[in-house]
């Protein structure tokens, strides 16, 4: 196994649970983020960030949405030695109008793509379009349930 754990912020969540299992199935030593981790990880608590980060030398990173913490976060993680930055963002957050400086999550994708292209970790961005787990696991899954979406839809 390899000896250097992988981070991976959000570990807990609908895409990091799929990344947790898909790197321990490799054998890759894995560090789930989480406010229900050991150690703890949580966004809003930066005294959180070093325990979660230390030894690490890549990072996946689920970020916050709706806040601007990646830049520091991706910072501490240069300064405690990672030498990798994946970032999920998403689809369509440089398309003015679009998605970015439309919602609280395009502000904090864009800010982060622009941490990690700055902060001098090598980096990866990862930029997808909807997940089919927003049916089955996410806002949609009651709706979908009651067999009844409703989506708005604008007509030009
Ligand atoms: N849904 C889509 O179609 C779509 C498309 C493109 C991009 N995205 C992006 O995907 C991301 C959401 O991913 P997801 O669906 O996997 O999210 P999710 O299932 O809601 O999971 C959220 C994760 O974040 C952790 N978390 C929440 N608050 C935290 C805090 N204060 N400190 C530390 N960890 C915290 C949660 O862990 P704990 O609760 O255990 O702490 C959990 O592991 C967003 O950035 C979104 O913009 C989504």
């Amino acid at each position: 196994m390899t000896q250097q754990p992988t981070l991976i912020t959000g570990g807990t969540g609908k895409v990091g649970t799929r990344i947790v299992s898909h790197l321990r199935r490799r054998n890759v030593a894995v560090r789930a983020g989480s406010r229900s981790g050991a150690p703890r990880f949580d966004w809003t608590a930066p005294d959180t960030w070093d325990a979660a980060l230390r030894g690490s030398r890549t990072v996946f990173v689920l970020p916050h949405d709706g806040e601007l913490l990646t830049w520091p976060f991706v910072q501490r993680a240069r300064d405690l030695g990672v030498e990798r930055v994946v970032l999920l963002s998403g689809r369509g957050v440089d398309v003015p109008g679009y998605a970015g400086d439309n919602s609280a999550a395009g502000r904090t994708h864009i800010d982060g793509e622009d941490a990690v292209r700055s902060c001098g970790p090598a980096w990866t961005i990862l930029r997808p379009g909807w997940f089919a787990q927003n049916f089955s696991e996410g806002f949609f899954r009651d709706a979908v349930l009651a067999r009844e979406v409703r989506r708005p839809v604008t007509v030009r």
